[in-house]
């Protein structure tokens, strides 16, 4: 076939022999240990995995070291997943303890499998995108360090699932996570007037805001906020550079529990808002480390052997949640947004 640089490449030419071979015919799968799987295919074969965190923005010499890893075991193949890990896909058994000693040396720990935390699904942050409320691999790795014996050890109930977003439009899947992070900005976009005039498409600007917060002014070929109807999604600003809504002292992290995809016992959920606001503390975010320590802490404790993180607070119940985690239950956590009821009623706060 000719060979375009249009959309990926076919998934099969990306499959080691022994995949394709048992593509559609694998039997079951076990947990060896919290860094090690085995899926054994109807015809007795087995593969085994390797999985470590990554931190999803990558050094070209990690990505050459890790190729050099996956050609020395694994005929060099390898994958990463939705939530950035790495996972070497290993014939032969005995390359397994080798592999994992050169990821040690490496600084990467193998972890993340059966029950315990997953690596953090994250976004891209400061250091990429343009409308980040919050960065996304710093605090995912202080995050991380702070919740790492949670990765290597299966000391939780079951597994859990965490995510980070840098702003409402959620490239993680925060909605579906057990502990998620949001990046949220909390004041009404600046309109730069003059700016607006020279850049922006007025009836795409106005259009882009899902609230109707936003009608043009003629007299100055620019636009107005209603402030009271802004719920500073910074939709206006991806239509529009000249609507910064960037505020270093307002900008913040809100933290949502609850959600999962699986529906092995009970059926998906989305999450709950438990904390509505931690202000930036870069390098360290020391507050939201904390926090989500807690969080895992508590439902460790807490929680029933296999009751995943939204299970257990229905079981519970909500208000037995904020008792237990000692979070405070405030305003903040309730849908008062009276302008249209029908549409935008469906939040993740909670309604009264
Ligand atoms: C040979 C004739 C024309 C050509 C080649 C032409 C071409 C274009 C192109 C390429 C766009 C941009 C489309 C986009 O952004 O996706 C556009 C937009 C537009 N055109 Fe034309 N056009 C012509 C005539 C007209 C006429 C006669 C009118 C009105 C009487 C008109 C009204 C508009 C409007 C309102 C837009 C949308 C502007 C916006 O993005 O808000 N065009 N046209
Ligand atoms: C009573 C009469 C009219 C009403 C109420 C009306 C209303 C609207 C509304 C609500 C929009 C959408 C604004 C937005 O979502 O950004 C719009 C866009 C537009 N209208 Fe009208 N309009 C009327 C007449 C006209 C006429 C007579 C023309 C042209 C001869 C026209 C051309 C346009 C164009 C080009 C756009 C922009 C489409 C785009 O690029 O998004 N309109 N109008
Ligand atoms: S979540 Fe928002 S800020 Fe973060 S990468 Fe996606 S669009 Fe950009
Ligand atoms: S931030 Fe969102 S709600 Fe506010 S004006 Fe912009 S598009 Fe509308």
């Amino acid at each position: 076939m000719v060979k375009t640089d249009f959309g990926p490449p076919k998934y099969l030419d990306m499959m080691s022999d022994l995949c394709k071979r048992n593509y559609g015919k694998w039997k079951y799968h076990e947990v060896l240990d919290t860094g090690t799987l085995v899926h054994v295919a109807e015809n007795g074969e087995k593969l085994y995995t390797v999985r470590s965190a990554t931190p999803r923005l990558m050094h070209i010499d990690t990505l050459r070291a890790f190729c050099d890893l996956a050609d020395k075991y694994c005929n060099g193949f390898f994958r990463f997943t939705s939530r950035h890990s790495i996972e070497f896909l290993l014939e032969d058994e005995s390359n397994i303890e080798p592999l994992k000693a050169d990821l040690h040396a490496m600084g990467y720990s193998p972890g993340g499998v059966g029950n315990t935390i997953s690596n953090m699904l994250h976004t891209q942050g400061w250091i990429h995108c343009h409308t980040p409320a919050i960065d996304a691999s710093g605090i995912v790795k202080a995050v991380m360090d702070g919740v790492f014996d949670y990765y290597t050890e299966a000391k939780l109930p079951a597994r859990l699932r965490l995510s980070l977003a840098c702003c409402l439009n959620m490239c993680g899947a925060v909605h579906c996570s057990d502990v998620a992070i949001v990046g949220i900005h909390r004041v009404p976009p600046k309109v730069l007037d003059e700016k607006v005039a020279k850049m922006c498409e007025i009836p795409n600007v106005v259009a882009a805001c899902p609230t109707r917060a936003i009608r043009p002014e003629p007299s100055k070929k620019s636009v107005v906020i209603n402030d009271e109807k802004c719920m500073y999604c910074g939709n206006c600003y991806t239509m529009c550079p000249a609507i910064p809504i960037f505020d270093p002292k307002n900008d913040g992290a809100a933290i949502f529990v609850g959600g999962k995809v699986s529906d092995a016992r009970h059926p998906a959920m989305f999450s709950k808002l438990a904390v509505p606001y931690i202000p930036n503390e870069p390098p360290k975010w020391p507050t939201v480390v904390q926090t989500v320590r807690m969080l895992i802490d508590v439902y460790a404790k807490d929680a029933k052997q296999g009751e995943r993180y939204g299970e257990w607070i229905n079981r519970i119940g909500w208000e037995r949640f904020f008792k237990v985690t000692g979070l405070p239950f405030t305003d903040k956590h309730i849908d008062d947004y009276i302008f249209s009821i029908p549409t935008f009623r469906s939040t993740a706060t909670f309604k009264w």
